[in-house]
Parts: structure tokens; sequence; C-alpha cells
């Protein structure tokens, strides 16, 4: 009772012929660039798929040089472990350098790569929404009365949308007008949640727009074929009585 359905998004790509709102998807790139990044990678995503999303070549170009994050890198002469430059190949990059570090930095929870969060978790550009959008809230007094023990630990913060109510990640989206957004949408936590909802809607489904027509292409072929076979069987039958 004290854990509520995500709210709704009402995000573009929804629904059988749903397309993405690339100005959408950009400005959520942007509040992942200039928040979540600080804590997690996008591993299944490079920068040059951010074409797909309107940046032209040299934007792209220029968003892997100023990233903040560098890439790990190896010097292949002396062994030694350090980090260099992005360049468009390279795959959104965990700010951490390993799962122990990741750990150390956040209370011993692990900030989890986001490409693929919209589908591990259940109505997930929904979820990510009201997460990030919705979720912090004080812990109800009910709650602390009926469950003395569910007081939300130190280091930890109340989230009514998360599963086990308390999560380790602190509040990331806590002003309005945190992101300046570059296309002059004013950014309320509300926007900004779920414009990031959008993006990584997109990042986990890069492909949802041809799905969503390839779909809709095989819809009407089968109501077509339906009365193709319905024409041959009339006339098949057509001398029987
Ligand atoms: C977990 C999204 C920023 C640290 C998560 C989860 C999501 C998420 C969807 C998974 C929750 C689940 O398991 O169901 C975001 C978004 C951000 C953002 C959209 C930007 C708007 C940050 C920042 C930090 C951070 C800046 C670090 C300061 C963590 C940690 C977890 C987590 C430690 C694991 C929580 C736990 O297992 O208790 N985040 N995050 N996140 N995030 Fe973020």
């Amino acid at each position: 009772e004290f854990h509520r359905e995500a709210l709704d998004a009402g995000l573009p790509s929804n629904g059988v012929l749903g397309r993405f709102d690339r100005r959408q998807v950009q400005r959520g790139f942007q509040v992942f660039q200039e928040v979540c990044s600080a804590c997690h990678s996008l591993k299944y995503v490079s920068f040059r798929d951010l074409r797909q999303i309107g940046y032209s070549e040299a934007e792209v170009k220029a968003i892997a040089k100023g990233w903040k994050i560098e890439q790990p890198s190896i010097n292949a002469e002396t062994g030694e472990a350090s980090t260099r430059p992005n360049v468009p190949s390279d795959r959104f990059p965990s700010p951490f350098a390993n799962e122990v570090a990741a750990r150390a930095a956040n209370n011993n929870a692990l900030p989890p790569d986001l490409s693929l969060m919209a589908k591990a978790r259940h109505n997930g550009a929904n979820y990510i929404y009201s997460l990030v959008g919705h979720g912090y809230v004080n812990q109800p007094a009910e709650l602390l009365r009926k469950f003395p023990g569910a007081k939300t630990p130190t280091g930890l913060h109340y989230n009514q949308y998360f599963a086990n109510l308390n999560i380790a990640m602190p509040p990331p989206l806590t002003q309005d007008g945190q992101v300046t957004y570059s296309d002059g949408t004013r950014a309320s936590v509300d926007q900004m949640a779920k414009d990031v909802s959008a993006f990584l809607t997109w990042t986990a489904e890069p492909n949802l727009e041809a799905r969503h027509s390839a779909g809709f292409a095989a819809v009407i072929f089968i109501l077509i074929f339906c009365f193709l076979a319905w024409g041959a069987y009339q006339n098949v039958w057509r001398d029987v009585k």
C-alpha cells in the first residue's frame, strides 16, 4: 500500500504507431549527459549512435571529445592504465574503474548500466520517469507507525517507486532549471524526468520506429490476405451447392 503504480510519462513512442520525439530524446540526452552520466554508463550505446537522434557527425565528434568521463585505456608499451578522450565509436563509459570502486562511492550499491533499463524493469519508461521525477518524498508517517523498523537507514534515500523503498541513488533531479535545454524548453524536474525516460527508451530500443512500421505493414498485409483467401475459397467452391 506504500508502493505506488508508476505514473504515465505519456511518451509519444507509446502505442502501436508511436514515434520518438527527436527533440525530446535530445533533451533527455542532455539530462543524461549533465546528470546521470556522473554515475551511470551506457555500455551498449556508442557516441556515433547519436546520429540517429539528429546530431550531426561534427556534433558527435565534439560531444565525444568533450565528454567528462574518459575511456579507460592501457598503454601498449608500459602496460600502465590511464584514460584517453572518447571517439565516436566508443561506448558511453562508466565513471568508475571497476565494481569495487563503484560500490565504494555509492554506499555499497552499484549504479547499473542504463542502456537497457527501460526494458529491464516492468513498465520501464514510466518507472524511470516516476523514480527520478516523483519518487523522492518524505517517508510517510503512517509507514513508520506501522513498521518502525522500515526507517530509511543513513546513506539510503526513501523512494516510493523503488522496489524496496530505500534506494542508494541520491535524488538526481533536485531543482527546476538544473539542465539548460538548448531548445529553450523549461527544465522542470517533471520535464527532465520525462525527457530522460524518452532518451532511455531510445537507448533500449533504437529500432522501435522500424518495428512499429513493420508491424503496421504486416497487419495491412494480413487483412488483404484474408480477402484474397476468402475470394479463393468462393472460387474453389463456386460449382458446389
Ligand atoms: C540506480 C536512473 C543518476 C546512482 C538507478 C536505477 C535507475 C537510475 C533507473 C535503477 C533502479 C532500479 O534498480 O530499479 C538514473 C537516472 C539518473 C541517475 C535517470 C539521472 C537523471 C544517478 C546519479 C548517481 C546515481 C547522479 C550517483 C550519484 C545510482 C545508484 C543506483 C542507481 C548507486 C543503485 C541503487 C540501488 O541499488 O539501491 N539509477 N540515475 N544515479 N543509481 Fe541512478
